[in-house]
């Protein structure tokens, strides 16, 4: 179950304003097409584990747990500190959390349900008993400056919660949790180089393949579809009616892919809970950041019926219930 929650952005908040004097864009366009109006960029000294230790040390406060009461930290990042190794173990030692299990989950905007579900199965294993499950991203490093598409959408930021053993009628508990991918969309969210040299290249990969790409139409109707499809299993495995989910919380990719999404599950729109227009599309912290936010504003409270679903590269996706725990804003 849920025990803890916690988010963090980097100072800098970046408006739509200021990308119109950069690019060939404007704020009507931004705030038409994917409901943004501001995202937070992190300056050059900060690093995606900086932001994974602000969000975790915030959900430990609020779990009221020190570092050492965690058994194992998952971050769930498309932009760890390095190639290798993974984030989470800078990230576990700069909590003083010991030596204890860490790892990074690599599944793009899906990768925080993709972190709950590693998490939930180390509990259930009797591997873990604390989990913390960051996601946290410095996206703004791998987008093409040249690219308006993408460039006016993604944010950085972390989100984390702890994730504890419980019962499964406790409030806070997590429900059925559901994942899916399709590699054969691999192309359509894509950093395609700038890891080890892909088979048959001789020659420096060109510069803009090392940016992050995105064909955001095909995107935008796959989005809806596999996380409405998953959306709905997850409510039939969870035995939940339509009208038993008090709030929507999905990947905050582009307003108007919420919208569709909601209308898709047939969950009215105002149910939908997050906070795109303030910090942009955050990847695989999307989630946690808007779950922090809206505990934090007092939308979501103790016992509400949350579904969680989210969409990104891979393909990958994923769906989950959540009952929404008794904890303190931090
Ligand atoms: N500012 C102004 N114009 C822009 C622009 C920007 N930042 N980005 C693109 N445009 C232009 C295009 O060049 C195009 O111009 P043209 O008609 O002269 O060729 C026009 O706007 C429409 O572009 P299109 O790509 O068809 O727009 P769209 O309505 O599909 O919106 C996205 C583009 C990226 C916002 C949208 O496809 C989207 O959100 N997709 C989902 C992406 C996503 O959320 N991914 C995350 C999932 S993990």
């Amino acid at each position: 179950m849920v025990a803890g929650i916690g988010s963090c952005l980097p100072s800098r908040c970046v408006t739509n304003a200021e990308l119109e004097r950069t690019m060939d864009t404007s704020d009507a366009w931004i705030r038409a097409r994917t409901g943004i109006a501001q995202r937070y960029v992190a300056d050059d000294g900060t690093r995606t584990s900086d932001l994974a230790v602000g969000a975790a040390e915030r959900a430990l406060k609020s779990a009221r747990l020190t570092p050492d009461a965690i058994d194992a930290v998952i971050v769930a990042t498309t932009t760890p500190d390095r190639p290798c190794p993974a984030t989470a173990p800078t990230v576990a030692a700069r909590l003083g959390a010991g030596p204890i299990t860490a790892f990074d989950v690599a599944a793009v905007c899906s990768g925080f349900l993709y972190g709950l579900a590693t998490a939930s199965g180390l509990i259930a294993s009797g591997a873990a008993e604390r989990v913390l499950v960051i996601g946290a991203e410095t996206f703004s490093r791998i987008l093409n400056p040249e690219d308006r598409s993408t460039s006016v959408i993604f944010g950085d930021g972390a989100g984390a919660v702890v994730l504890r053993a419980g019962e499964a009628d406790e409030t806070g508990a997590l429900g059925p949790l559901r994942l899916g991918s399709d590699g054969t969309g691999v192309d359509l969210i894509t950093v395609p180089a700038g890891g080890p040299p892909r088979p048959g290249e001789t020659a420096p990969a060109d510069s803009a393949d090392r940016y992050f790409t995105m064909e955001g139409k095909r995107v935008f109707w796959l989005a809806v579809q596999r996380m409405g499809e998953c959306a709905a299993s997850v409510l039939d495995r969870a035995g939940w009616q339509l009208e038993d989910v008090d709030w929507l919380v999905s990947h905050q990719a582009n307003h108007r892919i919420t919208a569709r999404l909601a209308d898709e599950i047939g969950i009215p729109r105002q149910r939908s809970v997050g906070n795109i227009a303030e910090v942009g599309n955050t990847a695989a912290a999307s989630i946690p950041l808007a779950l922090d936010h809206a505990h934090a504003q007092g939308t979501i409270r103790p016992g509400d019926r949350i579904l969680l679903t989210a969409f990104g590269g891979g393909l990958t996706w994923g769906a989950a219930a959540l009952t929404w725990p008794a904890i303190d804003p931090v």
